[in-house]
């Protein structure tokens, strides 16, 4: 990975510390001293990482828009103050990451070091739109109740397993009001309903031009842009939409309304796993234990997983009482953090990339990790011996 750094006077002395931090790990940084010899030599190449720091000459966004544009290969990486940090920006400019300045040596190299991987595994995976060699896993995330963060842990759990470099594609399904496009700051012009009749209706199955790149790894297949277009979509394209999206990506992920209509029933029925999104109210508990008696009854029940979401008392005993009254293990508590979430949902970027530091951020992604496989546990060991017996 080739490090380069627009430098200005300030950052002199850091500078110095990281290469020699970064030497040490066997990488090396190159300083553009202006912006003229930036534009002159950057190459644009896939395996190039730029450091941009915020510097009162220039609007470090604008900037990252521009040499984004020029280059598209390169990877870009934003300092700035904590008061300045602007995810939505960072996100429009194509920033891959906002890091917050004046930073530690240590925490820098870490963060290269963590960016690396995720540009490396980026490049494996950007193939493009590619059927016939993957048979992507299915995960729909329901309940029959409104607004108890289906959506909300849809998003986030789709750029959880971005950054963890699986290929993901949600799909909002929430035909009449969805809000998964928004949620990514995203302004679809084709939806699932141009795809039922430009596409299906003429016997093509081609999804590419519908769906819309939003984070690393992240495609989404939005929700109609008016609500009475939703009765156009039925099963059977639900399913052929879902044969589809299987070859192409390694995970699906299905985004609900709070009922089970048609759609959603072929949905759970092709999907390997259900999220069932509760919460610690009784009439959300009511519903939860109704659905899962339904879901039994459609003998989709072994693929339930309940999530408890705006979880208030973590370790607490309500929990169990979900337990109970569910008679199903919990599977995950998502706290509750009212100002993140919505903080997140306004500024269309995840809480996953914009406060990946949160609490709330940290249990979606190690869902994501539980979702795959990944035990915390281990994984909190492997990371220690390797760093022990790290070979470069
Ligand atoms: N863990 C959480 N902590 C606090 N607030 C949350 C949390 N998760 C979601 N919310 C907030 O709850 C509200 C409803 O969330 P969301 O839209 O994800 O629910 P939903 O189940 O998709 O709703 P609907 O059934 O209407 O589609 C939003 O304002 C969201 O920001
Ligand atoms: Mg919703």
């Amino acid at each position: 990975m080739n490090i380069k750094w627009l430098s200005s006077v300030i950052d002199q002395n850091l500078i110095a510390e990281i290469q020699s931090a970064l030497s040490q790990n066997g990488r090396h940084l190159d300083c553009y001293k202006s912006l003229e010899e930036l534009e002159d030599k950057l190459p644009n190449k896939e395996d190039v990482l730029l450091v941009l720091p915020s510097n009162p000459a220039y609007d470090v966004y604008e900037l990252c828009e521009r040499i984004s544009f020029l280059f598209p290969l390169v990877s870009i990486v934003l300092l700035e103050a904590k008061d300045q940090m602007d995810w939505k920006r960072a996100m429009q400019a194509k920033a891959i990451d906002l890091l917050e300045w004046p930073i530690s040596v240590d925490s820098f190299v870490q963060t290269i070091e963590d960016l690396e991987k995720r540009i490396v595994t980026r490049l494996i995976k950007l193939q493009p739109y590619n059927k016939a060699h993957k048979d992507g896993k299915v995960i729909t995330v329901v309940s029959t109740k409104g607004g108890v963060g289906k959506t909300t842990t849809s998003v986030n759990l789709a750029a959880a397993f971005g950054l963890q470099g699986k290929r993901v594609v949600l799909v909002d399904l929430d035909l009449q009001f969805g809000d998964v496009a928004i949620s990514f700051n995203a302004k679809p012009k084709k939806t699932i309903y141009e795809w039922v009749k430009q596409e299906y209706e003429n016997e093509n199955s081609g999804l590419q031009d519908y769906l819309i790149s939003v984070t690393e790894n992240v495609a989404i297949l939005a929700a109609p842009l008016r609500p009475e277009l939703a009765e156009s979509i039925e099963g059977e394209h639900v399913s052929q939409l879902i044969a589809e999206l299987k070859q192409a990506y390694d995970l699906i992920i299905i985004d609900t309304p709070p009922l089970l209509v048609e759609t959603v029933l072929v949905a759970l029925d092709l999907s390997d796993e259900i999220l069932l999104i509760t919460a610690l109210d009784l009439p959300t508990l009511k519903n939860s234990k109704i659905c899962v008696e339904t879901f039994d009854l459609l003998k989709l029940k072994e693929k339930i997983k309940v999530i408890i979401n705006k979880d208030s008392q973590i370790g607490g005993l309500m929990a169990k009482n979900v337990e109970q009254v569910l008679n199903m293990p919990v599977y995950a508590r998502i706290p509750s953090d009212f100002k993140t979430a919505v903080f997140s949902l306004n500024s269309g970027v995840p809480f996953v990339l914009s406060h990946a530091k949160s609490p709330l951020a940290k249990q979606v992604t190690a869902l994501a990790k539980k979702l795959n496989g990944i035990d915390p546990l281990e994984e909190k060991q492997r990371k220690f011996w390797g760093r022990w017996f790290k070979t470069s």
